[in-house]
């Protein structure tokens, strides 16, 4: 089995390759290509990836290149890990809405919207270009807005499917604190990508009993503590918010914080030099402890269930938390709205299970931020300094129009060399 890895000189590549060594009799690869412009990042990357494989006696064959067709000539699936304008552009998104009174984040409100305008184009035309190459490969998408990049993609008709580890971090948490295999735990999760709920957290399968009301019972502060949420809160939701809710329920605090505070992405960037020199280190064979201080724990599994369920593989789960197509499933949103959700996979794609009714509670602010999406994917596709504006306007965290105006002001003034149109 050949994989491809648009990105592949990414820092977080050792967790991903960490998890084709240790799962590989779910997901047996054969050759592992990193696709990756930067020369200097794929070098030291895929050297720590073929220590990483050769420790574990995997054997993979590991080849770094430039030229994302010969990657994905013959690759059955084609992961895209790409951030347009490196942890910079990161860091810009998450400052200039702070002069608003916004909250800075890579993919919440109108630093995530900066991102998609930036990486829509950009993931669209290696998608385009990997189906000239290779028809039948499957495109699994981490690069972020998740849900709107995934929008994109299949709207443009590719065979993709978005990831993200928010679900499978939950259900790990979700085990250690019930004492039960990761396994054992099926999450009722609903949402769109970084805008989910745990609404059911079943034992055994997604027919088993619901446990949610005793873990909020017995771990509810605990939960609470790891989302910096008050637990009162989680006590009158009767439901456990993904992280990312924060930047809605705690809007205002976080804007506060974040005033006082350097911005994740100078945090990451520092963090990515140190990695990038220990990757240098040809006695260092494993994945550093200090890349579990990234958000992305547990990434490579939720990678590695999901392609192996779409390439028909037997040792995935049963179903995996994926972004595809509504098509009826949350009957509030449009038919090609992309959700999050738990789905049957298999060769044919997912297939979402019913979701039991959504609280209204959730299913307004979902709607919401769904229509704010399509904008955003009208925006990131045909440009404008109106679909712009629109598409903040939209969002429930700005919805005033003067607010709207000033961060179109400044989304636009810092992406330029990224928006031709702008
Ligand atoms: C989580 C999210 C990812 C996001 C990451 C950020 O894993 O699901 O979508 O990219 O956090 O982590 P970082 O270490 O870059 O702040
Ligand atoms: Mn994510």
């Amino acid at each position: 089995m050949k994989l491809a890895v648009v990105g592949g000189g990414s820092t977080y590549t050792p967790e991903l390759v960490d998890g084709f060594a240790r799962l590989r009799d779910t997901l047996p690869v054969t050759e592992l290509v990193l696709v990756d412009p930067a020369a200097d990042r794929l070098e030291l990357v895929g050297g720590l990836a073929r220590r990483i494989l050769a420790r574990r006696g995997h054997g993979a064959r590991v080849v770094t290149t430039d030229d994302l067709e010969a990657g994905a000539d013959g690759a059955d699936a084609v992961l895209l890990q790409l951030r347009v304008g490196g942890q910079a552009a990161r860091e810009r998104d998450e400052t200039w809405p702070l002069e608003c009174g916004c909250v800075g984040q890579e993919t919440t409100g109108a630093g995530g919207l900066a991102k998609a305008l930036r990486t829509v184009p950009v993931v669209l035309d290696i998608a385009e270009r990997v189906r000239r190459t290779n028809p039948r490969a499957w495109i699994v998408d981490f690069t972020n807005p998740v849900g709107i990049v995934t929008r994109a993609l299949l709207r443009a008709g590719h065979r993709a499917v978005g990831l993200c580890n928010v679900a499978i971090g939950l259900q790990r948490k979700f085990a250690a604190l019930l004492e039960v295999a990761p396994a054992d735990v099926h999450l009722d999760h609903v949402g769109l990508n970084h805008l989910t709920w745990e609404t059911g957290v079943r034992l055994g399968g997604p027919d088993g009993a619901d446990v949610l009301p005793r873990l909020l019972a017995e771990h509810g502060a605990a939960i609470a503590a790891g989302l910096r949420l008050p637990p009162e809160l989680l006590e009158r939701l009767g439901v456990v918010p993904s992280y990312y809710l924060r930047y809605y329920y705690a809007h205002d605090e976080v804007v506060a914080q974040q005033r006082g505070e350097p911005s994740r992405a100078a945090e990451v960037a520092r963090m990515e030099r140190e990695l990038l020199a220990m990757y240098g280190d040809p006695a260092l064979d494993e994945k550093p402890a200090l890349l579990a201080k990234r958000g992305g724990a547990y990434y490579s599994e939720a990678a590695v269930d999901l392609t192996a369920a779409l390439l028909g593989g037997e040792r995935a789960g049963p179903y995996q938390v994926v972004n595809t197509y509504n098509n009826g499933t949350l009957p509030f949103l449009d038919d090609d709205a992309v959700i999050e959700v738990p789905a049957a996979v298999g060769p044919k794609g997912p297939a979402p299970l019913p979701v039991p009714a959504v609280d209204p509670l959730h299913a307004g602010l979902i709607a919401h931020v769904a229509a704010y999406e399509e904008l955003a994917l009208r925006a990131a596709l045909h440009g404008g300094r109106n679909r712009v504006f629109r598409a903040l306007l939209a969002h429930p965290l700005v919805g005033r129009y003067a607010t709207a105006e000033a961060l179109t002001d400044r989304l636009l003034a810092h992406n330029r060399e990224y928006l031709p149109w702008a």
